[in-house]
């Protein structure tokens, strides 16, 4: 038969329908077969096609049927005799739930995740920030929903936002990165089921998260600056700015923080000038208050490598 098939490749497909047909047609009508989830027919007597949201389900990973590591409703929600076997009114909770306002302490609701999903990211989840605060799996996850939304990056940070406001305000400024736009999302820095690094970022420090994506930030350099190499932090600010490139504040000012104006710059302003090379007979014949101003801004024009760089005669970063 199967060599007859092969050769009517038409015919073939016609069968394969009716039998699809008739598997579901069966499915139906024995209340006892599983509907969505292997062993789950024990609760889809009641819980039939009817509930579309519920048995969409069977649309997302949980649903994959062939895995045998695959949940039935009672992992989740428990194995909740009085409530599957009660008849009548006044029909007693499943062991567990977990919608808005749910009795279920969320440990309980997430130790019956943690059950299958203990290691891997979530290894660090016990103690975490969001873990401590009683945040829940659910609390982000959807799980009956074939889309999951926090894990989809057009919708994650509406989900993140909906108790981050600082940062939904922070990510509308002028320089901010493109997460409004859906090109980054927080888990693209952060890991929100728990970190051994602080704020939950992904790794274990600021600069190897930036790294991931501005590799070329990473040196080594010739000639590192100290601060960049140490923590990206130090200038610049990961959700949002008013200020240009993600800068915490405005050169000089920002340069300043660290660095005192009494050396070169003072030449400039004692009006004894910068070096030849860096145009400081001209500072110096100007020597007023309009060329403090211009040096003033303009740290960045000449100090153009302020992450670092190879050149033999950067050690001042101008090149
Ligand atoms: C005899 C019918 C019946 C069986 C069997 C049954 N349920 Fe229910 N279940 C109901 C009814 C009725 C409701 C209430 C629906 C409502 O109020 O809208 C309900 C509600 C629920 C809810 C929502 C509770 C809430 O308010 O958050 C969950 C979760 C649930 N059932 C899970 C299960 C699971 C898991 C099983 C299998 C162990 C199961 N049910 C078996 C009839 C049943
Ligand atoms: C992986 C865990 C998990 C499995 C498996 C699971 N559920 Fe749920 N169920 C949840 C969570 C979490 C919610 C809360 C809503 C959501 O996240 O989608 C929920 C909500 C429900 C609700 C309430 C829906 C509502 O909108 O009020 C019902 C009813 C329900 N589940 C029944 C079932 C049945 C029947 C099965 C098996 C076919 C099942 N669940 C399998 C986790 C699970
Ligand atoms: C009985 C085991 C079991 C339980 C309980 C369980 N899961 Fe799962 N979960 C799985 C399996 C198996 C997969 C398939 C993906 C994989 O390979 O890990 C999965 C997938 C997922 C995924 C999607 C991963 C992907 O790559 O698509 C999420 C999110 C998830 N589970 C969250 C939860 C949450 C939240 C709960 C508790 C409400 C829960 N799970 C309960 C076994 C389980
Ligand atoms: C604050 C929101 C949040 C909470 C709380 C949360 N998750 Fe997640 N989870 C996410 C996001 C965002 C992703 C997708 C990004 C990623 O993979 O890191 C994800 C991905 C996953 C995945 C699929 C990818 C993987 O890591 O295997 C699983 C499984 C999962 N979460 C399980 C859980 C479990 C179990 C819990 C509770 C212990 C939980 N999550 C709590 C936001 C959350
Ligand atoms: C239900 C509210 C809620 C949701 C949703 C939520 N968080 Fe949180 N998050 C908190 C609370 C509460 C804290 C602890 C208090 C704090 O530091 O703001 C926290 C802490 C954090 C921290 C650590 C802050 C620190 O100072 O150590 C980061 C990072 C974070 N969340 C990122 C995320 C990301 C990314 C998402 C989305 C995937 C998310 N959160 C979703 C409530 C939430
Ligand atoms: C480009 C990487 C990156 C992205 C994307 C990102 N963060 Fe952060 N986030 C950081 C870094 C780095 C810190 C630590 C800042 C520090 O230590 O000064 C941080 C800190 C935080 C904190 C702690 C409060 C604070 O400002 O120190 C929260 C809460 C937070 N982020 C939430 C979010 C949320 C929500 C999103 C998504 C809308 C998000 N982050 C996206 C890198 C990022
Ligand atoms: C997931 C990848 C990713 C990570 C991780 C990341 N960035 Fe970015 N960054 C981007 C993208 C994408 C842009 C936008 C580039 C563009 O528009 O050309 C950007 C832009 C920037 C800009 C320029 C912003 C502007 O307004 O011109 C700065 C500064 C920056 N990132 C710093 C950081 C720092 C600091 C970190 C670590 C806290 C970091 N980035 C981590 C992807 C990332
Ligand atoms: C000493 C202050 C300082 C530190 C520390 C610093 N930056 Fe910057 N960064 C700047 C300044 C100033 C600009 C603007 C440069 C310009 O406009 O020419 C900038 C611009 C950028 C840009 C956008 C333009 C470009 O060069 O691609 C990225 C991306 C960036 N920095 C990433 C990082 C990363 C990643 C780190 C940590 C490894 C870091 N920065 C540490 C001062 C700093
Ligand atoms: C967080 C502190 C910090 C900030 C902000 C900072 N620097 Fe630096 N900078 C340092 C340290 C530390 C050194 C190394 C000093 C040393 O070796 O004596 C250094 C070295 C330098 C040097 C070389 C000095 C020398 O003696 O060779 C230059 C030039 C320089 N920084 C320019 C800048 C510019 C321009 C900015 C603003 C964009 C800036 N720095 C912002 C800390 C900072
Ligand atoms: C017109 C170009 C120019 C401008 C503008 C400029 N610098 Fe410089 N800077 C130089 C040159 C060239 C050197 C190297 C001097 C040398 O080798 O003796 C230097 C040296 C330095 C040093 C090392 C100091 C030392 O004692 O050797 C620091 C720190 C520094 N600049 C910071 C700044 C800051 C901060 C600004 C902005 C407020 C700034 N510079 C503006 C060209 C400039």
């Amino acid at each position: 038969m199967k060599q007859e098939y092969s050769k009517h490749p038409f015919a073939a497909m016609l069968l394969g329908m009716v039998l699809a047909l008739g598997v579901a047609v069966t499915a139906q009508a024995a209340d006892s077969k599983d509907l969505v989830l292997k062993g789950d027919a024990k609760c889809t007597t009641c819980h039939d096609q009817d509930e579309k949201s519920v048995m969409a389900i069977g649309k997302t990973r949980h649903g994959a049927t062939g895995d045998s590591r695959t949940p039935t409703c009672t992992n989740c929600h428990g194995e909740s005799p009085k409530h599957a076997d009660h008849k009548g009114g006044n029909r007693p909770l499943p062991d567990r739930t977990f919608t808005k306002g749910t009795a279920t302490p969320a440990e309980e609701r997430n130790a019956a995740c943690l059950s299958c999903h203990q290691g891997g990211n979530r290894i660090q989840w016990a103690g975490s920030q969001h873990e401590g605060q009683g945040l829940a799996c659910t609390t982000c996850h959807k799980i009956h929903n074939q889309h999951d939304t926090v894990r989809e990056k057009a919708t994650q940070t509406e989900i993140c936002f909906s108790c981050h406001k600082e940062q939904r305000a922070q990510s509308l400024r002028q320089s901010h990165h493109p997460i409004q736009e859906g090109k980054v999302v927080c888990s693209n820095c952060h890991n929100p089921h728990g970190s051994s690094g602080s704020k939950l970022l992904h790794k274990n420090t600021v600069v190897e998260t930036c790294y991931t994506c501005h590799a070329e930030k990473r040196g080594p350099f010739l000639w590192e600056h100290p601060p960049a190499s140490d923590n990206c932090t130090n200038c610049h600010t990961p959700h949002g700015s008013n200020h240009a490139s993600l800068l915490k504040t405005k050169p000089p000012y920002l340069c300043q923080q660290c660095h005192d104006f009494t050396h070169h710059p003072s030449t400039a302003y004692s009006g004894s000038g910068l070096p030849a090379s860096a145009g400081g007979s001209a500072a110096n014949a100007a020597g007023n208050s309009g060329a403090q101003q211009q040096l003033l801004r303009a740290c960045l024009n000449c100090h153009t490598q302020v992450h670092g760089t190879n050149h033999p005669s950067g050690s001042r970063y101008t090149r």
